[in-house]
């Protein structure tokens, strides 16, 4: 696992920007993986900026990490509509590619199990880009979720549903399901790039680099993968014990074929 350290918020973001970005130019037909949440918003600015100045989305193939059960792809605050306002509306991208499992299907299961069939019909993912929850989630994998997991549903637990609640107005409830890539369908990705940022993921951020590979922390699963790199900001790299030491790899979160 590559440890990047950045001065700032803004510098990690960029960061892991730059690394879509260099994919979807090296390969424009890529397919990539991904998340969405606070953390993601200003990287998807970046994106839409970089399609300002050229770079095309024509020919990638998308795939969300998640979507909340019981939301349509209309509802405000699924995650269909993050995606079309923060990215898809703004950039080339053929919808029929963009893909996020539906929330709103009679039969969640056979949609999570169809969503892991379509992932590898699309040759299975490029490079996956994530967040990290405060507890250590990873798409809405909460801890104890097996390591091996294919898209399945996954209860959401208090901390999460809290933590999320900021994104939905007043007494709307935040949903208590959601369809989920898995840790399996993850791994399973050819490279993996995980954004922290701020002194909450701080915690998160040492269970998953130094911690012991454990579903109690099912970011940690990332210690497994042959190219993960995760880009922090200074307070999310806070609690890391071998802190000095990527920053002597990676002074300033440099480094050539970060992924
Ligand atoms: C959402 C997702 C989640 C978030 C995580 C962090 O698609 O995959 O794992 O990345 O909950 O969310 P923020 O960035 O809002 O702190």
């Amino acid at each position: 696992m590559k440890v990047l350290i950045l001065p700032d918020a803004a510098a990690a973001t960029d960061r892991a920007a730059s690394v879509l970005i260099d994919e979807l130019r090296a390969r424009p037909a890529s397919v990539l993986g991904l998340a969405t949440g606070g953390t993601m918003e200003p990287l998807y600015e970046r994106l839409r900026a970089s399609h300002r100045e050229g770079l095309s989305f024509a020919q990638a193939t998308t795939f969300n990490l998640d979507e909340y059960v019981g939301l349509g792809p209309d509802h405000p605050r699924s995650y269909h509509a993050y995606m079309r306002e923060k990215l898809f509306d703004q950039v080339d991208i053929d919808p029929s590619r963009a893909h996020l499992p539906r929330g709103d299907t009679a039969d969640p299961h056979a949609e999570a199990a169809a969503y892991e069939d379509a992932i590898g019909r699309a040759g299975g993912i490029d490079l996956q880009l994530l967040g990290l929850g405060a507890n250590g989630h990873i798409g809405f994998n909460e801890p104890m979720s097996s390591l091996a997991s294919p898209t399945r549903i996954k209860t959401l637990t208090r901390s999460t549903r809290d933590a999320n609640r900021r994104f939905f107005e007043g007494a709307e409830p935040v949903p208590r399901f959601a369809i989920t890539m898995g840790i399996g369908t993850i791994l399973r990705a050819r490279a993996c790039v995980l954004l922290a940022t701020g002194a909450g993921k701080a915690g998160a951020a040492a269970r998953m680099i130094e911690g012991p590979v454990s579903a109690a922390c099912p970011a940690s699963a990332l210690q497994m993968h042959p190219r993960a790199t995760v880009m922090l900001d200074r307070a999310a790299a806070a609690e890391l014990e071998l802190r000095s030491y990527y920053e002597h790899v990676h002074p300033d979160g440099r480094g050539r074929d970060v992924v």
